[in-house]
Formats: C-alpha cells, structure tokens, sequence
C-alpha cells in the first residue's frame, strides 16, 4: 500500500488506511532510533528543504534529524536571514527550493491553506508542519502513534482535549484523526477560546475541564497561544490557571491508568502546574521522541511513492 498524495497537506485528505500505514510503518522507525547506529538508507540520494516561517524547536528538529538518520541531504531555511526579508513571494521562494532538485519540502507558514496553494505548483513533496490556526497534521499522527503504543487501540478511546482550542491547529488535526480512528473527543476552553463552528464537529464541548477529563484515557493540555491573540481572551493567566489548568485534583477524574499529552512548548504553570508535566502519567517526552519516528516513516513514504 502507498499513499495517495504526493503530498502530506492535512489530517482532512488522509483516510484510516493511509493513517495505519503511517503509524505502523513509524513502528519500525522507532526501532531504529533506540539502536546504536541511527543511519539507514532509506533516503539515500534524496533531497529535503524545512522552510519555517514561523518559530519551531521540535517539529523542525525532528524532521531534520528524521531526514538525517535516513541518509538525506538536508537544508533549513528560515524567513530571518533570506529572500524572503526582502519581500520575496511564498510562491517565488518554493519555485525556487523546487529547482534545486528538493524531492520533499516541510513548510510552516502562518496562513491557513499556504502548503494546499503551492503544492499542486511544484514538482518537490509538500508536508504541511502547520498553517496558521488550520491543521498540524503530523503532530496529531504522533499522537495518535503515542496513543495506540500506550492503548493499544484508538478504536472507542475517549480523549479529552482542553486549552487554548480557538487558535490551536493541534485540536483541530487531532479531532479529524481520532474521529477518523474511531475514538471519541471531548473539549473543554474558556467560552472565547471556543471556535464559533465547534458545535458543526463531532466533539462533545464540555462546559468545565473537569467534565472534559472525568473517565479519559488520555488528556491533552494546548499552548495558550498568546502570540496569536487579537485582544486579551482572559483577564488573567492568574485566572486561566485557576479555572482551566490540569492540575493533579483534575487529573485524578481521569482514569487511573489516563496518559497526559502536551503537544510543547508548555507554559508552566499555566497550561498544568510542572508537577502534572513532569508526573508519572506525562507521556510529553515520549510524545518528542515519537515525532522523530512519525516523521521518517512520512519522509519515508512519501519517498517510496515518488520512486514509483
Ligand atoms: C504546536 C504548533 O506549533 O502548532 N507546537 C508543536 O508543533 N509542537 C503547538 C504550539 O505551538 O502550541
């Protein structure tokens, strides 16, 4: 089985068969990472690009090593230090990366559907590493990776998701994976950080944290998006905390054997206190190793599927 796209653009044009290939196949990544040499062949004489135009530690290092340990040829580039500060286009700049001879590019950018309008106009792989407040489908795949390797299953895991909803692209893929995976979504945000068309999604909008997280599996904490804030959405992140944080009290309605999720980079003691991040139920650090595993079984698939 191959995917379908040459593209990864969106959890949305992913079906549950090409999701299970994507997970199984980052099953025997993982292996690769735990072993003392960290270098196959699977992308040997291929060429990936990341362009960032916005901040990123774990999505761009993951793909970087990710490509690294495959045998790539990898370049970064970032809009502080090129073309771009001089107003260079989205559209020059990819056409650009594209004749170079770049098989995959991983593009962040902060508008919703930039990777969906430059893909069909070059011949390189697109992978979306988030569009605005739209899809970060990568990340929800190495959650779901994380699920299924603490659940086993994702068929019927009731997952409760709560923070910062209106602006995360977080939610937003993970509610289309595990809706597509068979897994039940709950969600909980201060009523302005409520997405308007949240009641058109098969979410269950919660009116409190703790009816969210009462009997999950797992629980996942969102970034207060603070740098995607028109106007102030809370009066303070004293109160925030207060009313919205994951602390152990409110861990403690989950399930006893509940795994805790933070997609990172966590503000301390806003999103959860550093006892709940750092707590025997946190699966955060596993979450960053599974992105590397995730991303080279993508960059491995795309690869496979651009050989034919
Ligand atoms: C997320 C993102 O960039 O959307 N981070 C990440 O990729 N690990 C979430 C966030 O920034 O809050």
């Amino acid at each position: 089985m191959q995917l379908r796209s040459k593209d990864l653009l969106g959890i949305k044009e992913l079906s549950a068969e090409e999701i299970n290939l994507i997970l199984d196949t980052a099953e025997t990544m993982k292996h690769v990472l735990s072993a003392s040499s960290k270098k196959t062949a699977h992308l040997q004489g291929k060429s990936v690009v990341t362009l960032f135009y916005e901040n990123s530690t774990r999505t761009r290092l993951s793909f970087e090593m990710a490509s690294k340990f495959m045998g790539a040829s990898s370049a970064n580039i970032s809009s502080s230090g090129s073309s771009i500060n001089k107003g260079e286009s989205l559209i020059d700049t990819v056409r650009t990366i594209d004749v170079m001879a770049t098989d995959i590019l991983i593009m962040r950018h902060s508008q919703s559907g930039a990777p969906h309008m430059i893909a069909p106009l070059i011949k390189a792989s697109v992978v979306n590493a988030g569009d605005g407040m739209n899809e970060h489908p990568t990340q929800a795949l190495l959650d779901l990776f994380t699920m299924r390797q603490h659940k086993g299953s994702l068929q019927g895991l009731e997952v409760a998701i709560v923070g910062d909803l209106l602006h995360s692209r977080v939610a937003r893929s993970n509610l289309w994976a595990l809706e597509k995976m068979g897994a039940k979504v709950r969600m909980a945000a201060p009523s302005t950080m409520l997405p308007k068309d949240l009641d058109k999604t098969p979410a269950l909008v919660c009116p409190t944290v703790q009816d969210a997280v009462r009997g999950a599996d797992v629980v996942m904490g969102l970034r207060v998006q603070l740098e995607r804030q028109q106007k102030a959405l809370y009066p303070s992140i004293r109160e925030y905390a207060r009313f919205f944080a994951i602390d152990d009290k409110t861990l403690q309605l989950a399930k006893p054997d509940a795994i805790l999720m933070h997609p990172g980079p966590c503000n301390h003691g806003v999103e959860m206190p550093t006892s709940v991040y750092d707590g025997s139920q946190s699966v955060i650090n596993e979450q960053v190793t599974n992105g590397v595993a995730v991303r080279m079984a993508i960059l491995y698939l795309l690869s496979a599927r651009r050989n034919g």
